[in-house]
């Protein structure tokens, strides 16, 4: 994710663009630029907020009407002032911004390479920009037409945005798979990532589709299809507050979050998963596969919502790789002076990048020897420079306290190192291979299938809101889902929450049930499923309320529980991708019926950077 804006018009473009990034700055922060056309092409970008690109640009002369601005969210290449966008082709005639991944960079950039193309970045954006230079060199062709035949080669997502210095009354976009709306303004155009920059100087908006080209000049707005072909630019009215527009319609950021699930799986998958070939491509796990498969153990180092991950985590490599997993509270493992030797591999896994037990944790067991492999979600944190490999989670920024997309996004790519692994050592068979890599498929149309439960999980919400304790029960890898959904359900509604194994209920726990307690079973079809029948029958006999997340075509736990919640079956080592949706929804749903702030949670910090 990032944001983007651009302007075009009688107007300064600097003051425009500015506070339109700022609207934007929760789909991207660490990094910003504008790019401005006054005879010629003036670039200025910075690593930081854009308070800080703001700040650097005080007293410049920034006079343009025509300009564009990104902030940035990572992908390719860390946040520093020269991966920052926009980026300048070979010929400094071109400024572009872009939002989304070129999955074939690597291919494009090696072939530029080979022509004489010299990089100034590390970014995928920059070789999609020379490769459109490099085009209208070859072709004597417009920047029209070479983005068009550029985008033809191009697999992945994008919006992008260019200035031709060459052609200072127009701008030139692009979409596919990223958001991209147009302000209509009289005698001036807006383009930006959604309507929050857009809104205050015009409420008629043209959303972009995906495969479309967008030519803007202050008095001409064209729509063309990759074909060449146009189309007539439907006009809509703007209607939505700005604050709502920020959460896209949503109340909260962390039920956007929540609802955003089945693409950011989507695009932690994407460029690695590849069903039809049956491969998994993952650089950081490919050139270190020795250390990874010749682990004489695996330690998974992680705090709160990213231990669960090590949990599952856990349940997958030890039934997939044969490797001995350990997982450990990073707040302990950095104190309790850990037995380390070189042939252990820790896995950090952390959202932010940047929790300070986690970080000194790995440092400690890097001085002793260990090869620490990253699990982070914002590129270029400190957990992901300081591990020797890593793979991000791609899941976007996360704004909500609570982590949702973040988790499922860590089991997506935690499973597809697993995977790799497996196979690398002969541990797993063709078959079972193959079927993961179909059941990993299909989990974001899986989730999607989940999100209509919304409505009832809402009306379960209003009916439990009042109690004062729960218990979460799980069995094998859903063990850890209800370890998960107790953290949720604690940290958005206050109300206590405990989970358990549910077997270990009988050695004490069990004490604690009532007809006040609800119990939330997380007992989708497994190896242990009859076991967890027996269990809910044990919380039944003691009068427990029992809410139960089952898979479709469960047609005995339904008949013993109080409410269900169905997810679509799969296999046990994805099901927890799908199992956690619906407590994530439950615990949102109760701290909204209660009139809390879900986003922001009393006594929580979003990354907690301090011991
Ligand atoms: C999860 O909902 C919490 N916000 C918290 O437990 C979080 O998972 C924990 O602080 C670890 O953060 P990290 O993943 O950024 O390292
Ligand atoms: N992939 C591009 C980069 O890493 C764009 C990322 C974004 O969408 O902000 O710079």
């Amino acid at each position: 994710m990032c944001g983007i804006v651009a302007y075009i018009g009688p107007r300064e473009a600097y003051p425009i663009i500015l506070k339109g990034l700022k609207r934007l700055e929760y789909r991207g922060y660490d990094s910003s630029g504008v790019a401005l056309l006054n005879h010629g092409l003036h670039v200025y970008k910075k690593k930081g907020k854009v308070a800080d690109l703001e700040e650097s640009l005080v007293g410049k002369n920034l006079h343009a009407h025509a300009g564009i601005g990104h902030t940035r969210w990572a992908t390719h290449g860390e946040p520093s002032d020269r991966n920052a966008h926009p980026h300048q082709s070979a010929n400094g005639k071109l400024a572009m911004i872009h939002n989304g991944i070129i999955e074939n960079y690597a291919q494009l950039k090696n072939e530029l390479q080979k022509k004489g193309y010299v990089f100034k970045s590390d970014t995928d954006t920059e070789v999609l920009l020379n490769f459109i230079e490099d085009i209208q060199k070859n072709n004597y062709c417009g920047l029209e037409e070479a983005v068009r035949i550029a985008l033809r080669r191009v697999v992945g997502a994008y919006v992008i945005v260019l200035l031709d210095q060459d052609n200072p009354d127009t701008i030139i976009a692009a979409r596919k798979g990223s958001p991209l709306v147009i302000g209509v303004g009289k005698g001036e155009h807006f383009l930006a990532s959604d309507a929050s920059p857009i809104i205050e100087y015009t409420k008629e908006a043209v959303y972009v589709n995906d495969y479309e080209l967008a030519i803007l000049r202050p008095d001409e707005l064209i729509l063309k299809n990759l074909g060449n072909e146009k189309l007539t630019p439907f006009i809509q009215k703007l209607d939505l507050e700005l604050a709502a527009i920020e959460k896209e319609g949503y109340d909260h950021f962390m039920l956007k979050e929540i609802f955003e699930q089945p693409d950011t799986i989507f695009d932690c998958l994407r460029g690695r998963l590849d069903v039809g070939n049956a491969t998994i491509t993952m650089a950081g796990v490919q050139n270190n596969i020795e250390h990874l498969k010749n682990a004489n153990r695996i330690i998974m180092v992680a705090c709160g919502t990213s231990w669960h991950a090590g949990l599952i985590a856990e349940y997958i490599f030890e039934e997939l790789c044969r490797i001995p997993v350990e997982v450990e509270y990073a707040s302990e493992f950095r104190y309790r002076n850990p037995v380390i030797h070189k042939g252990d591999v820790i896995i950090a896994i952390s959202q932010s990048g940047e929790t300070a037990d986690t970080i000194v944790a790995i440092e400690k067991a890097k001085e002793q020897g260990a090869f620490i492999f990253g699990v982070v979600n914002v590129v270029g944190s400190s957990i992901s420079r300081i591990a020797d490999a890593g793979a991000y989670t791609h899941a976007g920024p996360e704004i909500g306290v609570a982590s949702t997309k973040a988790f499922t996004a860590q089991l997506v790519v935690l499973a597809l190192i697993a995977l790799k692994i497996a196979k690398e050592k002969n541990a797993i068979n063709d078959d079972r291979y193959v079927h993961l890599l179909n059941e990993l498929h299909n989990v974001p149309e899986k989730a999607k299938a989940i999100l209509p439960m919304n409505e009832h999980i809402k009306k379960l919400a209003e009916k439990y809101k009042h109690a004062k304790d729960a218990l979460y029960l799980g069995r094998g890898y859903n063990f850890p889902v209800a370890l998960e959904g107790a953290l949720k359900l604690k940290e958005i509604s206050y109300i206590h929450a405990e989970g358990y194994a549910a077997a270990e209920m009988k050695h004490g726990p069990i004490a604690l049930v009532d007809e006040a307690l609800p119990v939330v079973f997380v007992a989708t079809k497994d190896s242990c499923h009859e076991k967890i029948v027996s269990n809910i029958q044990e919380i039944k006999a003691r009068k427990g309320k029992v809410i139960a997340v089952v898979s479709e075509g469960d047609d005995v736990i339904p008949k013993m529980s109080d409410d269900i919640i169905t997810v679509p079956e799969a296999d046990e080592l994805v099901a927890p991708m799908l199992s956690v949706i619906p407590l994530q929804l439950f615990a949102y749903h109760i701290g909204v019926a209660k009139g809390l702030d879900v986003d922001k949670p009393r006594n929580l910090a979003k990354s907690v950077t301090v011991e």
